[in-house]
C-alpha cells in the first residue's frame, strides 16, 4: 500500500474520533439522474451506485464507524418498469456473490433487512449464504434493506406481537419499545446516529421510520454515484456540529 493509500484510510484529522456516528444510514438516491445526465441508460447509474456503496462500506470500517445500512430497494420499488426491477435483482445477486469473499476478507458482518420471501428465490438463496457465512464476523455491520418498507415491517411486528397475545404468550401491558424492536427487521442493530439522502430530496421515503426517531438527517444535493469520501467527510463534519439532545435541554 503507497503512503497515500495509507493516509487516505486514517480519519480526518478535524474529525473528533469520539464524536463519530455509531450507525450511518443511507437513502441512495440519484442514480437514475447521474445516468441522465451523461446520456447513458439508468443502469448504468445503479452500476456506479455499487461502486459508491462499496467505497462507503471501506471508508467506514477504517474510519471507526460500527455500522452502515444501505437502502438498496424499497417495496414501492417494484412499480418500477420490470426489466428495471430485473436488472436490479440481478445486479444484487451477481455482487453478493462477487464480494462475499472480499466481505469474509474484511470481517463484515451482512444482514438484509425487508420482506426477502418476496424476493427471487435464486436472490434469497444467495442472501442466506451470506448472511449465514459472515454471522460470526466481528468487523462493521453491513445491513442491506431489500424489499424494505418502514410501514409494512411496523405492520409485521405488530402482526407477529398480537399473534403471541392471542396464544397468551404475551401480556398486552409487557409490549414495550423493546418487545418491539425484536421483532423489527433491524433487531439487534443500534437505531442510526446519521442519516444521509442524497440527491437532495427532503424526505424519508419510508426508510427505518420507527430507527430514526432521533437520528442526525442530512440531505446533499449530489448525485449517489458521486457521493464518495470527501462527501462522507462533509457530512460528518455536519454531524459533529450537531448539538444531540434527545428531547433534553
Ligand atoms: C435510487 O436511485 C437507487 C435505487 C433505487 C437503487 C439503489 C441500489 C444500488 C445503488 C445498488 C446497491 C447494490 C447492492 C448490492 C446493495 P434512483 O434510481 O431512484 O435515481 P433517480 O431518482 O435519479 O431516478
Amino acid at each position: 500500500m503507497t503512503a497515500q493509500q495509507t493516509e487516505l484510510r486514517v480519519l480526518p484529522s478535524d474529525l473528533k474520533r469520539e464524536l463519530l456516528p455509531r450507525h450511518v444510514a443511507v437513502i441512495m438516491d440519484g442514480n437514475g439522474r447521474w445516468a441522465r445526465h451523461r446520456g447513458l441508460p439508468r443502469i448504468m447509474g445503479h452500476k456506479r451506485g455499487v461502486d459508491a456503496l462499496k467505497a462507503l462500506l471501506r471508508t467506514c470500517d477504517d474510519w471507526g464507524i460500527e455500522s452502515l445500512t444501505a437502502y438498496a430497494f424499497s417495496t414501492e420499488n417494484w412499480k418500477r418498469p420490470a426489466e428495471e426491477v430485473d436488472f436490479l435483482m440481478s445486479l444484487f445477486q451477481v455482487v453478493l456473490r462477487q464480494e462475499l469473499r472480499d466481505m469474509m476478507k474484511e470481517n463484515v458482518r451482512i444482514k438484509f433487512a425487508g420482506n426477502l420471501k418476496a424476493l427471487p428465490p435464486s436472490l434469497q438463496e444467495e442472501i442466506q449464504k451470506a448472511m449465514e457465512e459472515t454471522q460470526n464476523n466481528r468487523g462493521i455491520q453491513f445491513t442491506v434493506a431489500t424489499n424494505y418498507g418502514g410501514r409494512e415491517e411496523i405492520l409485521s411486528a405488530c402482526r407477529a406481537i398480537a399473534q403471541q397475545v392471542k396464544d397468551g404468550l404475551l401480556e398486552p401491558d409487557e409490549i414495550d419499545e423493546e418487545v418491539f424492536e425484536r421483532h423489527l427487521y433491524t433487531a439487534g442493530i443500534e437505531d442510526p446516529d446519521l442519516l444521509i439522502r442524497t440527491s437532495g430530496e427532503m424526505r424519508i421515503s419510508n426508510f427505518l421510520l420507527w430507527q430514526i426517531a432521533y437520528t442526525e438527517i442530512y440531505v446533499t444535493d449530489v448525485f449517489w454515484p458521486d457521493f464518495d469520501r470527501n462527501q462522507f467527510h462533509q457530512a460528518l463534519s455536519s454531524y459533529q456540529q450537531r448539538s444531540r439532545r434527545f428531547g433534553k435541554i
